[in-house]
């Protein structure tokens, strides 16, 4: 079976960096017309100027994805550009402080929910019309190992990605009559430009440490691009509702 990806439009957030810059070129190389989104405009016209020497096809949309004029610009740039909207990944995500939750300040709480979780929430709701309308449609999102337990991350990482799990199984439920499906990567470690702003003598980071041993090895973002592109093509057209380590076993340690 092919991807099914060619000519298909799709959504990347996050695509200036690391993982989601990863997929872009990945779904470019399928094929696929990619709308990079980011914050960091730089990074996004970096990517699209790469996929577009490839020969492909990329434009990029740059601002807060937590801010619902951002999201409605991205949708409508999509759509006006492309003429619709076949695969959406809701990638673009920060860290916390490692920080235990008693001290966990208002701001680190407010911006770390705000980036996970509510702009994936927004994103999706602003696109969901537009798959409905086509009756198909692939949403990726990227979760993390954080998602599945309680050592990867501080208080607020990890309540936002297991909001991510949440939210990807609610959708995928909700909407499988429909022709669309929701999944989700689960990433362990990856060298990428994310980056942790914690205290290391702190709570948090000192009661997290013995429990970074087994982790696995540290992924390529290219590894984790794979498993993205596989979700949203056709070869995963019965797989729903799925949170995919890609962790080197990490989560079954
Ligand atoms: N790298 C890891 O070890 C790891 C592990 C598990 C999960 N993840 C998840 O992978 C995803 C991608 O992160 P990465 O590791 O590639 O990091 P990265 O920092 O290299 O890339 C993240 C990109 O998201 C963008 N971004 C951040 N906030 C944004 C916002 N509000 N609006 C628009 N764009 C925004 C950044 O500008 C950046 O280009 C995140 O959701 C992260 O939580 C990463």
């Amino acid at each position: 079976m092919t991807s099914g990806l060619d000519g298909r439009t799709v959504i990347v957030t996050g695509a200036g960096s690391g993982i989601g810059r990863a997929a872009a070129l990945a779904f470019a190389a399928e094929g696929a017309k990619v709308v990079v989104a980011d914050l960091n405009a730089d990074g996004a016209e970096a990517v699209v100027k790469e996929i577009e020497q490839t020969g492909g096809t990329a434009l990029a949309v740059t601002g807060d994805l937590s801010e619902q004029a951002v999201v409605d610009e991205v949708t409508a740039t999509t759509v006006e550009r492309f003429g619709g909207i076949d695969v959406l990944v809701n990638n673009a995500g920060i860290m916390d402080r490692m920080s235990a939750l008693a001290d966990v300040a208002d701001a680190e709480w407010e911006r770390v929910i705000r980036v996970n979780l509510t702009a994936p929430f927004l994103l999706t709701r602003a696109v969901l019309p537009h798959m409905l309308a086509a009756g198909r449609g692939a949403i990726v999102n990227t979760a993390s190992e954080a998602g599945f337990r309680g050592s990867a991350a501080g208080a607020a990482y990890t309540a936002s990605k297991h909001g991510v799990v949440g939210l990807t199984k609610s959708l995928a439920v909700m909407y499988r009559k429909q022709g669309i499906r929701a999944n989700a990567i689960a990433p362990g470690g990856t060298a990428t430009n994310i980056s942790v702003d914690a205290d290391r003598e702190a709570l948090g980071p000192a009661a997290l440490a013995p429990h970074f041993v087994n982790v696995g090895r540290v992924a390529q973002p290219e590894e984790q691009a794979a498993a993205i592109v596989f979700l949203a093509s056709d070869a995963a057209s019965n797989i729903n509702g799925v949170i995919l380590p890609v962790d080197d076993g990490w989560s079954a340690v």
